[in-house]
């Protein structure tokens, strides 16, 4: 008999479209685990809404992040796909594990530092909360591994505490999870300004590649990409600290081709920015290219949209309430009589 699979968990915030960042960082590494682990992936939807939404946009983009999800790879069948709303579980041991996060702990967060600096005007309690709520989307189904960008790593290791915490208080409740972070991809950073990530939800449009543009604007966007003035034959190297646009470039060629960073500078030595930047965009055109089509057939598909979100919903709800049920009962809610 087959060993149990271990369980990998992972969810994104429909806040923006998803980005070139959300794929090398994120899904492309999911898609590439199914066989291997038992996987649960959402969007997390409750979270965009820390940050103010356009309702029909939210409404559309987490639709479409369905479709992106499955146009990726992630196969319906072998990975449980859902939105985080359908599953009210997360929502309730949000509230509880919020009783067992920190002030400390929950100030010391960046992303919440970073968050209230560029929403100054609404610095809401949600957006505080955000990590315990994210606790509890990833402790309700025991998983072995939470694969995320480098961004999110404190979050995980938030969530990794709280879950100790709670089990010195009651007894093993919560599988405490690792971390999964990509080699290359796990922070793929703004083409005009590569010392911040590329981001979905910052409004920013020239230095980000989303996963729907068409060729035309993913060529354009990378023949602007800022590099650095140097004209040396080895120009295309990696050196993050004194190269950083160039060495995000090479980090996206990587991802897209398997290629390694010694295998890039020799393939560039001697040629300009010029043919590195074309060929860096003509890579990323050619990965993208099958994912826009079927996510763009996908969402004509309603009635089969709706049809996945409720298959996943109530195979996520069957394991998220029987771990919901179990803490219940050891924090001491009485048993609700059906
Ligand atoms: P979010 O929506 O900001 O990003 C989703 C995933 O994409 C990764 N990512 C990137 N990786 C590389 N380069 C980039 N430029 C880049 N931008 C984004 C992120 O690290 C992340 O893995 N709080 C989470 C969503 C969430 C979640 C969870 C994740 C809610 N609950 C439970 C895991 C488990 C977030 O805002 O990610």
């Amino acid at each position: 008999m087959d060993e149990k699979k271990k369980v990998m968990l992972s969810g994104i915030k429909p806040s923006g479209d998803l980005t070139l960042g959300s794929y090398l960082g994120a899904i492309k590494n999911w898609a590439e685990r199914a066989e291997q682990f038992d996987c649960y992936y959402f969007m997390a939807d409750l979270h965009a809404l820390t940050t103010r939404q356009n309702p029909a946009d939210l409404r559309r983009r987490t639709l479409e992040q369905l479709a992106q999800y499955v146009a990726c790879g992630l196969d319906p069948e072998k990975n449980t796909l859902f939105i985080q709303s359908h599953v009210p579980a997360h929502a309730e041991l949000g509230w509880v594990l919020s009783c067992y996060t920190m002030f400390g702990e929950l100030s010391r967060m960046t992303q919440f530092k970073d968050k209230s600096q560029k929403n100054a005007d609404n610095i809401n309690g949600g957006l505080f909360a955000y990590p315990s709520l994210m606790a509890a989307d990833i402790l309700l189904y025991q998983p072995d591994y939470v694969p995320v960008g480098d961004d999110q790593k404190q979050h995980v290791e938030l969530t990794r505490d709280v879950a100790q915490r709670f089990n010195n208080l009651y007894g093993e409740t919560f599988r405490v999870p690792e971390p999964y972070i990509p080699k290359v991809g796990a922070r793929v950073m703004d083409l005009l300004n590569p010392e911040s990530k590329m981001s979905k939800s910052d409004d920013v449009g020239n230095g980000r590649v989303c996963l729907m543009d068409s060729p035309e604007d993913i060529m354009r966007k990378f023949k602007r990409a800022v590099t650095d003035s140097d004209t040396d034959e080895h120009c295309v190297r990696f050196d993050p600290q004194n190269k950083p646009g160039v060495a995000n470039l090479m980090q996206i060629y990587a991802a897209c081709t398997g290629r390694s960073f010694e295998e890039i500078e020799a393939e560039f030595t001697g040629q300009g920015y010029g043919a590195f930047k074309l060929a860096v965009g003509e890579s990323v055109v050619e990965m993208l290219r099958p994912i826009r089509e079927e996510a763009q057939r996908l969402m004509k598909d309603k009635a089969y949209l709706e049809d996945l979100c409720r298959t996943g919903a109530d195979r996520a709800g069957r394991i998220a309430y029987k771990t919901l049920r179990k803490v219940y009962k050891k924090v001491g809610l009485v048993a609700a009589v059906r």
